[in-house]
């Protein structure tokens, strides 16, 4: 079975990441979205939170499984028994983080492989800050999220 490991922080899930793991759905067997539990950032969204938003909005998808993680995504995805892990590549500006991203996994387990997809033009702009701060400031963000992140923007935004 062809599976594929999408990690990242979800904070919340966009558009943008759905457009990928569609994207992965159809060249994989399995997806499995996993999300960060340790996370340098600070989350607006909890890890429960992003579970939730991101299992919602991807349920359609049958071939794809949301799932927490926590230490190296690499020793994440060795004990998954998966060795590709897929990243989104929206500009030029991502590259130099995702190479460096993808050479030190690669130097801490050869045998796994990152592949990059490019979202659909429309999303090549979208991020997670950036829709949370367009939800904070009172700006729409429906052509951005799906309907039910939206819902959970405004609740804690006002
Ligand atoms: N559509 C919309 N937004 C996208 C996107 C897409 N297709 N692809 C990336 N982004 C955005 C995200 O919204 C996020 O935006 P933000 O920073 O403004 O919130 C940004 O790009 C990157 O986020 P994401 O793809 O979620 O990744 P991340 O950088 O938050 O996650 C991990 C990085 C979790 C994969 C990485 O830190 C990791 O592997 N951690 C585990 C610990 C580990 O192994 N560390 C060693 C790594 S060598």
């Amino acid at each position: 079975m062809r599976r594929v490991v999408y990690p990242g922080t979800f904070d919340p899930i966009t558009n943008g990441h759905i457009d990928l793991i569609g994207r992965a759905a159809c060249l994989f067997d399995q997806v499995v979205v996993a999300v960060a539990a340790d996370t340098h950032k600070h989350p607006t969204f909890d890890l429960e939170e992003r579970l939730a938003l991101a299992r919602g909005t991807v349920a359609h998808l049958t071939n794809v499984q949301v799932t927490a993680f926590s230490g190296l995504l690499v020793s994440f995805a060795e004990a998954a028994g998966i060795n590709v892990i897929m990243r989104g590549l929206r500009a030029v500006s991502d590259f130099e983080f995702e190479f460096q991203l993808a050479s030190m996994n690669r130097r801490m387990s050869p045998h796994i492989e990152t592949l990059f997809l490019t979202p659909a033009e429309q999303y090549a702009f979208i991020s997670s800050s950036l829709v949370r701060e367009v939800s904070r400031l009172g700006g729409d963000v429906s052509a951005f999220v799906p309907p039910e992140v939206r819902a959970a923007l405004r609740e804690r935004f006002g």
